[in-house]
């Protein structure tokens, strides 16, 4: 038996790059190399003091059993407080599921409605894993490219001429991972007057980056903006990037009914319920206080503005601000007759002590994304890194 009996599905996907990269970081670290990750997408702070405190209550209170697949009723409730009071959704808990990560709720959504030829709408560049999951489940991705003039946003128009009758989904990630994109309230009406034209179309609104926004403008979501909408809108959230319990793995979802139920059947067939100890720590980060995030944005923003200035002051390099989430996408094309590809960059910056991920991975190109959740130490010599490995 050899990797000859793989599916056709499996052989039509790879490995994450992101965690390729990170997996490649942590090697070379063990074999005593020094290496500075910037390749993760996960926040350096501790998880929150009353989160590991309901977590340890949870496994003292013997807590250790299955729960319901989709999750337990009490974190159903948070979930459905988190998605009023944060994004401004109204749902209830029979429209909520809970899963291991806001990436198997995604997963799940498109599994339960992607058939052999549908098409799914992807904004690039694009999170790593939403084409792939298209592809394993035996959808077209369809590219709508977006530029760093335009701060990564699309127009309308350029949306709707990429709709036909088998578009299945638009995929919407705002703030956006990996360009830190955020879409305005205004964006996300003009998204909608589309939509309303072509009522076959399913959306799917990732707002898990949601309260990373610096520009001070509150987070905008289409299925709180236009509720005429919401029976085709899957929202999906979590704790994993707000609260830095990304090792919990817990995710949410809300949606029409038929959507969430057939979730669900998916979920009970294959992982079960999240783990048990994880949800308890979640109905904490949910009801516990959120004031914590205002001193974690200001410190994400501070970070920002260091990698930004750094960045741009280094020749060949460039790149716009990020207005959410923590990374940055640069512009390295005046490099690439130098390097040929950004991966081969991306390989050199690895040389130079910096793990980074390569532009092409996000469906972009001639540059490479780091993630500034790092401590402020650890990013200057990053940057004095790059400056150095690219002199
Ligand atoms: C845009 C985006 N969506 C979803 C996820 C999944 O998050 P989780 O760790 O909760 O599965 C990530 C994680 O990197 C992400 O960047």
């Amino acid at each position: 038996m050899n990797a000859d009996c793989l599916s056709a599905a499996l052989q039509r996907i790879e490995a994450s790059p992101t965690t390729a990269m990170t997996d490649r970081a942590t090697e070379l670290r063990e074999q005593g190399r020094d290496v500075i990750s910037l390749s993760v997408g996960e926040p350096d702070f501790a998880t929150p003091a009353h989160v590991i405190d309901a977590a340890k209550a949870a496994l003292d209170a013997g807590d250790t059993k299955y729960t319901p697949v989709t999750g337990t009723a009490r974190l159903k409730r948070a979930a459905a407080l988190h998605f009023e009071r944060d994004l401004g959704i109204k749902t209830d808990p029979t429209r909520v599921i809970v899963t291991a990560g806001g990436k198997q709720a995604i997963f799940e959504a498109i599994a339960a409605t992607v058939s052999e030829g549908d098409e799914v709408i992807v904004p690039a560049p694009w999170w790593v894993s939403y084409p792939q999951m298209v592809r394993f489940c035996g959808g077209q991705v369809v590219p709508l490219a977006t530029r760093a003039r335009d701060g990564f946003r699309f127009e309308p128009a350029e949306l709707e001429a990429l709709i036909t009758p088998r578009t299945r989904w638009l995929m919407l990630n705002s703030p956006g991972n990996p360009t830190g994109a955020v879409f305005s309230a205004e964006m996300l009406q003009g998204i909608a007057e589309v939509l309303r034209r072509h009522p076959h179309v399913l959306v799917l609104s990732d707002d898990i980056y949601a309260p990373l926004i610096y520009t001070g403008a509150p987070h905008a979501t289409l299925a709180a903006l236009r509720p005429d909408l919401a029976p085709r809108i899957c929202t999906v959230s979590g704790v994993s990037k707000s609260h830095a319990m990304t090792g919990f793995r817990i995710g949410v979802a809300t949606g029409p009914a038929w959507l969430i139920e057939a979730m669900g059947r998916l979920q009970s067939n294959t992982s079960g319920n999240p783990a048990s100890i994880s949800q308890a720590a979640a109905v904490a980060a949910f009801e516990g206080p959120q004031d914590f995030l205002e001193g974690w944005r200001e410190r994400f923003r501070a970070r920002r503005d260091l990698v930004v200035s750094a960045i741009n002051a280094i020749p060949g390099l460039s790149t716009p601000v990020p207005e959410g989430a923590f990374y940055c996408f640069i512009d390295a094309a005046p490099l690439m007759s130098r390097f040929g590809d950004d991966n081969a960059l991306a390989l050199h910056l690895l040389e130079h002590g910096v793990a980074v991920v390569s532009a092409s991975a996000f469906g972009g190109r001639d540059g490479f994304r780091i993630s500034f959740a790092a401590d402020e130490a650890v990013l200057e010599e990053a940057m004095r890194r790059i400056a150095g490995a690219l002199a």
